[in-house]
């Protein structure tokens, strides 16, 4: 009999741990959330009432003490907003005119143009009409960079083997595409393969600008050999350097060049600034500007630069 109570107290006992281990096992289970329910943030306040309580009785997650809310790393970061560059130019100092013909180029035009923003500095741009009408916003950028707009003619023909009113024509059609893009036509033009005739240099109504320094980019495609060549040159103190908007190696040279000529002590100017500040005088029409006029002497009297292009419209 004693064998018996001792056998029911046994099973009783058995039945008894079998559903407290059951019991312990399902509440685990209950509180770890399923994948539909992702776990809430730890950082989620809850409602707070006036007595300071959560406002339901659940318990709430519990931020370790001593270790700072990942909340900080989720907010985005404050900038500051930039300050706005002032570019100024000292007419005592040296400065070089850099120059970019073809373009505007549907991508080389601002690998160059990124350079001369990251390093506060500008250029002038030498545009073919017809490019203009394609990629129009190469144009808004270079003036929204301080960078000057001028024209390479409309469909970059030998200006010197047209007859005036072919010449006219092709003119007028370029400034109207400038006109489309940016609202204003240039006053500089650089004839083609710098072909000029006295018609091109004296009654093209416009002012003719060639250069003082060919890199010859279009010709070696190489960027460390046009950096070589503006490197070998000496005093580049009031020069025109020519190079092209159309090749990714002149855009790596002028990654190069530009850093560079800033550290001897250059200003990099547009022409036109060139002009007021170095030579003083302001492009006029019916003439033209070329290696003897940028390899003349530095005023004794320089003009103020010009007006930011454009800026008379608005
Ligand atoms: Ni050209």
């Amino acid at each position: 009999m004693k064998r018996l109570i001792y056998l029911a107290l046994s099973l009783t006992l058995l039945f008894a741990c079998t559903s407290c281990v059951g019991k312990a096992a399902a509440l685990p289970a209950e509180a770890v959330p399923t994948a539909a329910q992702p776990p809430e943030l730890a950082l989620i306040t809850p409602p707070i009432d006036e007595e300071g309580e959560p406002q339901d009785g659940e318990a709430l997650p519990q931020i370790p003490s001593g270790q700072p809310p990942e909340l900080a790393l989720i907010t985005p970061p404050i900038e500051e907003p930039e300050e706005p560059y002032v570019r100024t130019i000292d007419p005592a100092k040296p400065m070089v005119a850099l120059t970019y013909d073809d373009g505007p180029h549907e991508t080389c035009s601002d690998l160059i143009l990124d350079v001369l923003e990251e390093h506060h500095a500008v250029a002038t741009f030498f545009e073919v009409g017809r490019n203009v009408a394609r990629y129009p916003q190469v144009l808004v950028r270079e003036q929204a960079l301080g960078c000057e707009i001028a024209s390479h003619s409309n469909a970059h023909r030998d200006l010197s083997k047209l007859k005036k009113s072919a010449l006219l024509a092709d003119l007028d059609a370029a400034d109207q595409a400038f006109i489309d893009a940016v609202g204003f036509a240039p006053t500089m033009v650089r004839p083609p393969y710098g072909a000029v005739n006295k018609t091109v240099k004296y009654a093209s109504e416009r002012a003719m600008v060639t250069w003082s320094v060919d890199t010859l980019d279009w010709k070696s495609r190489d960027a460390q050999t046009i950096v070589d060549y503006v490197q070998s040159l000496g005093d580049l103190d009031g020069q025109v350097v020519l190079m092209h908007s159309l090749y990714e190696s002149t855009a790596e040279a002028t990654a190069v060049l530009v850093p560079w000529l800033q550290e001897q002590g250059y200003q990099l100017v547009t022409v036109s600034e060139l002009m007021a500040c170095y030579y003083g005088e302001l492009p006029e029409a019916n003439t033209l500007y070329g290696y003897s006029y940028f390899h003349q002497p530095r005023t004794d009297a320089p003009l103020p630069p010009p007006a930011a292009q454009g800026a008379e419209q608005e």
